[in-house]
């Protein structure tokens, strides 16, 4: 099959297209010819060797993947050839096919196009289970995004929005604020040109927010400690900036606050019911209209290290989605 590999650590033009050979299913795993591969920041970090996994040599990236059952391994009785499912392949999934276990993957609502769903589990996923289980974050609370019109960032602008929080963006364009007020942010803040620190304090009568949602990290991080509520919680998402902030955890006291970190990936080995269960109340929420998933760009399999330049860049918003056949 034909596959977009990583065969060194380094950047997207270090990868190329090859053959591998075709996957089969194990037992209680499905295969899936994967029609569209949702491309994270993640991904740019693993081909980099900078990821909390490192897959041997050579593998394809991609860890999110729409498409269609092409075959079940024994006991696995929730799925049928033809069905079309969501998976979650930790990597692989620029590729024309994929195995996963199957209850990583669920089917896809009707109506719901492929390259939407390729793009759709990991950062509406991370937003809600980090929102909801991990920050508690309840209706009529102040929540303030990072990255807010970045996948990860833009996907919490929605949640938290539905959840019933008033929401602050933080971005680093006119163009990145103005789409995360589209997705239901209340307030934008350029953090290129305006410390958010203030005006955060500002928009909430000098409380701070409730709840941090923060992929960048660094210095985003140590100002976020600087303006949050008492009794509120920072959710760690990740480090889009590179930087990993050092903790003063004499401010988690004087404040009573919680910093909690977030990995949401690891729910697909440690309890993927969370995910199942996190996946129907946002199915819902689609349904009804509350969220409107933002696909930036499509590419071809050969033009995904384009693609993935484009998330390093810090160019694209929304998703960035391949497709794949
Ligand atoms: N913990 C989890 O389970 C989980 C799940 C998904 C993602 N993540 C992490 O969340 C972070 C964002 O992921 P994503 O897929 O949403 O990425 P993305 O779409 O590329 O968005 C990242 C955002 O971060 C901001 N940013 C600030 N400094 C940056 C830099 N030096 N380079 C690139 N972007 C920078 C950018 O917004 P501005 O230009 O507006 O600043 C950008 O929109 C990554 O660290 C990823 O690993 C974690």
């Amino acid at each position: 099959m034909k596959a977009l590999l990583c065969t060194a650590w380094g950047g997207p033009d270090a990868l190329a297209m090859g053959e591998l050979p075709s996957p089969a299913p194990g037992s209680g795993e499905i295969l899936i010819g994967v029609r569209a591969c949702g491309l994270n920041f993640a991904d740019t970090l693993m081909i980099q060797g900078k990821y909390q996994e490192r897959p041997d040599f050579p593998f394809s990236p991609g860890l999110e993947v729409s498409g269609e059952v092409l075959e079940t391994g024994v006991g696995v009785d929730e799925f049928a050839p033809g069905d079309r499912v969501i998976a979650l392949c930790g990597h692989g999934g620029l590729a024309e096919r994929v195995v996963v276990a199957s209850g990583n993957a669920v089917r896809l609502p009707e109506g719901m196009d492929f390259v939407t769903a390729a793009g759709f589990a990991v950062v509406y996923g991370t937003a809600h289970v980090g929102l909801e289980r991990r920050a508690r974050l309840q209706a009529g609370e102040v929540l303030l995004v990072h990255g807010a019109a970045g996948g990860v960032g833009l996907a919490a602008v929605e949640v938290g929005r539905r959840m019933g929080a008033t929401v602050i963006a933080t971005c680093s364009s006119e163009e990145k604020m103005a789409l995360a007020k589209a997705h239901g942010a209340q307030h934008a803040i350029n953090y290129r040109e305006e410390n958010f620190r203030d005006r955060v304090k500002e928009l909430t009568d000098g409380r701070g927010a409730d709840v941090i949602f923060d992929p960048v990290g660094g210095e985003v991080f140590d100002q976020s400690m600087r303006c949050i509520n008492w009794e509120g919680r920072i959710l760690v998402i990740g480090f889009a900036s590179g930087t990993i902030s050092e903790l003063p955890v004499n401010l988690t006291l004087v404040k009573n606050m919680s910093v909690v970190g977030v990995y949401w990936g690891a729910y697909r080995k440690q309890n993927s019911a969370v995910l199942q269960q996190s996946w129907q109340q946002l199915l819902a929420w689609l349904d009804e209209g509350a969220l409107t998933p933002h696909i930036s760009a499509t590419y071809a399999l050969a033009e995904a290290p384009v693609a993935l330049t484009s998330l390093m860049e810090r160019r694209a918003t929304g998703k960035v989605v391949v497709t794949i056949v």
